[in-house]
């Protein structure tokens, strides 16, 4: 708390609750530390992961207003359910819009109640063709987008052409019908939409599919390429993978390559791990 206090205060961040038990000590730490933080209430649209449901927002919005220390200034909601979607795009945009919708209401609610909701915060990469659409959203804060991925390209959400993400690989060993690559369980994440779709994607080292290779196993250090495509692969061949979920990747690394349209490349840190 003393360091979100700290950022607080210097960054104006904003902070989520969804409960008073989470809104009371940070009042408390704020109060102690002489600052005034702006809060977005937290609202399940439909995840059913964090969020007070739609019904008890104006309640808890009523408590929240009262703590010292804290501003209520609008309501924010994850619709990460819309991966639940696969491939029925129709079926994830209705949603997408009924989830907005969701908490444009809650909004709606906050305001006749004389609460100042100035935000009204929607986010996610499936949902960010219609999500944002609504009238009386005001912020979209979709995260994979950046790099798209696996993924996002199963649910039709981006092309192979979108995706920017890959792990560089080094085929390593080649017997039997597999081939080992030096990118295992430590390079990769396994967080896909279907269990079905091993450790990702492999691609030659120009982007494009390699027809017939499968990414079925990984152990820590040594990924498996098995199926017949793999005996085009030799020893020292680089392939990419293309990963089913960017953001737990990028994660697994304390740094990324980063490729300008002009082919120069710059190292970047990755901060914010775990
Ligand atoms: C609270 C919240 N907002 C936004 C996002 C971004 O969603 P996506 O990864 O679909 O872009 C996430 C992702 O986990 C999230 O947890």
């Amino acid at each position: 708390v003393g360091f979100t206090v700290e950022a607080v205060g210097r960054y104006g961040t904003w902070l989520i609750a969804d409960s008073v038990e989470v809104a009371g000590p940070l009042s408390e730490a704020l109060m102690s530390a002489g600052l005034v933080a702006d809060l977005l209430l937290d609202v399940d649209t439909g995840l059913g992961r964090t969020g007070v449901e739609p019904q008890g927002a104006l309640a808890l919005a009523a408590e929240i207003a009262g703590l010292p220390g804290l501003r209520l200034r609008g309501v924010l909601a994850h619709e990460g359910h819309l991966y639940g979607y696969g491939a029925d795009h129709l079926g994830l945009d209705a949603e997408a819009g009924e989830a907005s919708r969701r908490l444009v209401r809650v909004a709606e609610g906050l305001r006749a109640a004389g609460h100042t909701i100035d935000v009204v915060s929607v986010g996610s990469t499936p949902g960010l063709a219609a999500s944002p659409c609504v009238a009386g959203v005001t912020e979209a804060r979709p995260g994979t987008y950046v790099y798209n991925d696996g993924n996002q390209l199963r649910l039709g959400t981006c092309t192979l052409g979108d995706c920017a993400l890959t792990v560089l690989a080094r085929v390593v060993s080649v017997h039997a019908g597999r081939a080992i690559i030096d990118a295992g369980s430590k390079a990769m994440s396994s967080d896909a939409v279907s269990a079905e779709n091993g450790f990702g994607l492999v691609l030659d080292v120009a982007g494009e599919p390699l027809a017939g290779v499968s990414f079925s196993r990984a152990n820590e250090e040594h990924g498996f390429l098995t199926g017949p495509g793999t005996s085009s692969l030799a020893v020292g061949d680089l392939v990419r993978i293309l990963p089913h979920h960017a953001c737990a990747t990028v994660n697994m690394w304390s740094e990324l390559v980063a490729m300008h349209t002009d082919g120069a490349l710059e190292r970047w840190p990755i901060v914010a791990r775990h």
